[in-house]
């Protein structure tokens, strides 16, 4: 097995390799004055099972645009399988038609990727597993929330609650608690089709005196999270963590969620962030070996 670290992931790519003890090959990049690009694969594919690791988050369309020249290029060179290993998939929240006449971004971007040749697609806690079902290969949707419950277990949060900011994601917050063991919720957000303005459903949270997981796929602007952890802190939470998955941490995110009362925000590597503490090259590595 090869796998190929993209300009996205160079550094989970590599874990990945290290994990599995597999071939790397490099791809390089020759950027052009009018913003194009070349790319070319440093190594022989031909006959390979190929492992193209490249995540997408911002900025999007170049990170997505890549993976697909990637993709195409690998079969194109004769490799034998080529694996799609996309750790965050963008426009995953776009998986329907929520106002008519909107593109359905998360479909066209699956035709796209298998349009490519990919054998199978392999994502982290994607937004919608519905969106899975739009592809024809097999796939794979794993999850990095055990590997975060361990690292706040092993910090000494065992027992902790664990929440999700939305109801939609109360699975992340009832896996975190197979872990922590300290109990589980919910809150409910809406969000404004239109202006993009969310709302959290004041709640009663029994959390006086504890310490509390917040627990959310994505943090983008951190308005969510932020809202929540304000929320545990007036209720008299003792420590609230912030913990994503996907940290895209937008503008002031950090900050936001910080001055509302978080210890601390903690992420995986799926995208390149300053709070990647845990890496997704275990689940990802295991998952490949299978
Ligand atoms: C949406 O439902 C996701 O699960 C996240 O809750 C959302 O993307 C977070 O966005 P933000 O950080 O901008 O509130």
């Amino acid at each position: 097995m090869i796998i190929v670290p993209g300009p996205a992931s160079q550094s989970l790519g590599k874990k990945i390799a290290e994990a599995l003890n597999a071939r790397v090959v490099p791809v390089n990049l020759k950027a052009f004055p009018d913003g194009e690009y070349c790319l070319r694969f440093d190594g022989d594919l031909t006959g390979e099972e190929v492992v193209i690791v490249q995540t997408t988050g911002p900025p999007q369309d170049t990170n997505i645009l890549q993976l697909l020249l990637m993709l195409d290029t690998a079969k194109e060179l004769g490799a034998k399988k080529v694996t799609a290993v996309v750790p965050y998939l963008a426009f995953a929240r776009q998986d329907k038609r929520f106002l008519a006449g909107e593109a359905v971004s998360a479909e066209t971007l699956v035709k796209l990727i298998e349009a490519c040749g990919t054998s199978r697609f392999v994502t982290v806690n994607i937004h919608a597993e519905n969106i899975l079902k739009k592809f024809r290969v097999p796939t794979k949707n794993l999850s990095a929330i055990t590997l975060l419950a361990e690292h706040f277990k092993s910090r000494g949060l065992d027992g902790a609650f664990s929440l999700s900011p939305d109801k939609g994601a109360i699975g992340l917050a009832e896996e975190a608690d197979r872990v922590l063991g300290g109990g589980c919720g919910w809150l409910r957000k809406e969000r404004d089709r239109y202006t993009g303005e969310i709302q959290v459903e004041e709640k009663s949270l029994n959390v006086k005196g504890k310490d509390v997981i917040v627990l959310d796929d994505i943090i983008s602007t951190g308005g969510t999270i932020a809202r929540a952890i304000k929320m545990l802190k007036t209720q008299g939470a003792r420590r609230v963590y912030a913990a994503c998955v996907h940290p895209l941490l937008i503008g002031e995110a950090k900050t936001k969620i910080i001055e509302n009362g978080a210890e601390e925000i903690v992420g995986t590597d799926s995208i390149p962030s300053s709070v990647r503490t845990v890496s997704l090259a275990p689940v990802i590595a295991e998952a490949l070996a299978r």
